[in-house]
């Protein structure tokens, strides 16, 4: 290995579903376009297809079955402790948050301030929760897209750290407004785990400052 390698970070995702954004991420690392490692896949979905990626590439899957921990009175906290001690385990630096369908309690997110990433599928505020692309459409709206934040303890609420906007056209379904938006995520989340991964992130209160940026050159996003 030669000593210019740069330190690959260790990342760990929790998702529940398909996994696309996790195999946006395993491709970007492939390609060399982002200096990381996944050292665990995480979900509390048995069959999620995010698992099955992770053992395609030959990446650690993990399952952590949410059924034991449901009649417990802290049975969310004692779930993320679960996860907690998984994530340390492997010695994750940072965490992503893909498709993962479950509410993080503040173990995890006191735990990985400011390590912690989401991804969600509206220009946040706009739109948090479920449903988001729906929801734009129901709206009106005539841009939507998607952002990559901070975790903190509200749910889709933390600094934002990279936005995408796709228009939104007469005849929309959440469908394909869905997947015109994924090809986004696709391309932003690999981008704010570079960024991380090279230092370039700043959270200054609700903003995060992202040296080197060069968005100076994009004047306006108009849609129709
Ligand atoms: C993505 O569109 C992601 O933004 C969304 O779930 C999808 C997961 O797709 N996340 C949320 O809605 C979280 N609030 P994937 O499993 O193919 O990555």
């Amino acid at each position: 290995m030669s000593s210019k390698r740069p330190h690959l970070l260790r990342l760990a995702v929790l998702a529940s579903g398909r996994g696309s954004n996790l195999q946006a991420i395993i491709d970007a690392i492939e390609a060399k376009q982002v200096d990381a490692t996944v050292v665990a896949v995480i979900s509390n979905k048995k069959d999620a297809v995010a698992l099955e990626r992770a053992r395609k590439h030959s990446l650690k899957d993990i399952f952590v079955d949410p059924k034991p921990f449901a009649g417990q009175p802290d049975g969310r906290e004692a779930y993320d402790r679960a996860i907690l001690d998984m994530l340390q385990q492997h010695d994750v630096e940072l965490v992503l948050l893909a498709g993962y369908m479950k509410i993080v309690t503040t173990v995890l997110v006191n735990a990985y301030a400011g390590r912690m990433m989401n991804i969600h599928p509206s220009l946040l505020p706009s739109f948090p929760g479920l449903d988001a692309q729906k929801k734009a459409i129901e709206w009106g709206c005539k841009l939507g897209g998607c952002t990559v934040h901070f975790v903190t303890e509200g749910v889709d609420e933390g600094p934002i750290i990279i936005q995408a906007a796709v228009p939104i056209f007469d005849g929309d379904t959440p469908e394909n407004l869905s997947a015109r938006i994924l090809e986004q995520e696709h391309k932003i989340y690999p981008r704010a785990v570079q960024l991380y991964a090279e230092g370039r992130l700043r959270v200054e209160g609700r903003r995060v400052r992202v040296t080197g940026a060069t968005t100076e050159s994009i004047a306006a996003i108009i849609s129709p």
